[in-house]
């Protein structure tokens, strides 16, 4: 039994992930499926919340995978909305691995790059299971942030083709700063900031929601005529009435109906879960199938075996290409 532990950095994890997002993508997938064959256990994440700071959060999310690659850990990632306006990403997050056999921690990852990139995988895998092919005529994203910026990377980066890009967020500056500094523009026709949710909507052959919004204020179904594939990331936008006129699929249909979620408010307003059609795993699996003659909405909770899922493959890659920072005396004292 070696006792070293590694302590991996953001850039090398930027690195990792940044060359391969094709791959990071496989490994959210695997890891839908394994969770969906009950080879995964994924307790609810335990909210730190502070009495005189109602915005902000530290969040735990325990999990562990079973299998050839199997490892235990834990992310814990603060959300503090205001750290935008004072220039800096509103997550941070570290990842801990434990060895299955053990339990002994073996890593440290800095985690708001593997947060984000999972994120963007599972959006990736929504948008192809979803649309059916990896082209659209016009990509709308409403939230203009690191979320949406991790999302349209992964997208452009696996290769899809999008025509038109639509851009809104509350703030018109941060549409103005992603239309300038994220889009590719050799890669569309045209790019195009909106002042508008409901344009934004309408527009959209496939719409991201990466918001901070806390209640819903889009209630019309009557946006979504147009039969969109909506990737619900915020999972907050968007009130029970257009959830009740739309095909809805999740990753997990127990982790998603908590925290107020939209899926959640459809719930308490129906009164039960059968506006749920299918997960992402299904679909994957073909146990399910979308519904192209209404809206498509993926409502994606996120769930620590996906962190997992992705930080051992980058803890893997930075390990055999000797850029983890390894310390060998980390336990200390392990006579019994
Ligand atoms: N489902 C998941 O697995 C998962 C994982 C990670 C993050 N998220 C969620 O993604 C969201 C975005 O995270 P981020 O790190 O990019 O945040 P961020 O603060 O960097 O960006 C959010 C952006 O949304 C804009 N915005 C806020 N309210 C809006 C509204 N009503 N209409 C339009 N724009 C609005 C803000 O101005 C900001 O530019 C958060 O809600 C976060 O919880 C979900």
């Amino acid at each position: 039994m070696d006792f070293n532990f590694s302590v991996i950095a953001g850039k090398v994890i930027h690195q990792v992930i940044h060359a391969n997002m094709q791959e990071c993508v496989r490994r959210v997938g695997d890891a839908y499926l394994a969770h969906e064959a009950k080879k995964t256990v994924n307790p609810d994440s335990y909210f730190l919340l502070f009495p005189d700071r109602p915005r902000d959060r530290i969040i735990a999310l325990p999990a562990s995978l079973s299998g050839q690659d199997g490892v235990s850990g834990i992310k814990w990632i603060s959300s503090y909305p205001n750290n935008v306006s004072r220039g800096f990403p509103r997550a941070s997050a570290v990842l801990v691995l434990n060895d299955i056999d053990t339990g002994y921690p073996f890593a440290c990852l800095e985690a708001s790059i593997i947060s984000a990139a999972r994120t963007a995988g599972s959006a990736v895998l929504g948008a192809r299971w979803m649309t059916g092919q990896p082209r659209v005529r016009s990509l709308g994203i409403v939230g203009n942030g690191l979320i949406a910026r991790y999302i349209y990377e992964f997208l452009m980066g696996t290769g899809w083709e999008v025509d038109e890009v639509i851009l809104h967020d509350l703030v018109p500056a941060e549409a103005e700063r992603f239309a300038r500094e994220v889009c590719q523009r050799d890669r569309h026709r045209k790019i195009v900031t909106v002042p508008d949710v409901e344009t934004a909507v309408r527009s959209s052959e496939l719409l991201v929601l990466a918001t901070v919004a806390p209640a819903p204020y889009i209630h019309d179904p009557g946006l979504f005529a147009h039969n969109p594939v909506v990737l619900n990331i915020s999972l907050r936008d968007l009130a029970p009435e257009v959830l009740l006129a739309s095909h809805n699929i999740v990753d997990d249909v127990d982790h998603v109906m908590k925290a107020n979620t939209s899926p959640h408010l459809t719930e308490k307003r129906a009164g039960n879960r059968s506006f749920v059609n299918g997960t992402i795993a299904q679909l994957m699996q073909g146990t399910a199938k979308v519904d192209r003659t209404r809206p498509i909405i993926f409502s994606p909770f996120g769930m620590g075996v996906l962190d997992l899922a992705v930080g051992r493959w980058v803890y893997e890659a930075a390990v055999s290409s000797g850029q983890d920072v390894r310390i060998s005396d980390f336990f200390f004292d392990l006579s019994r």
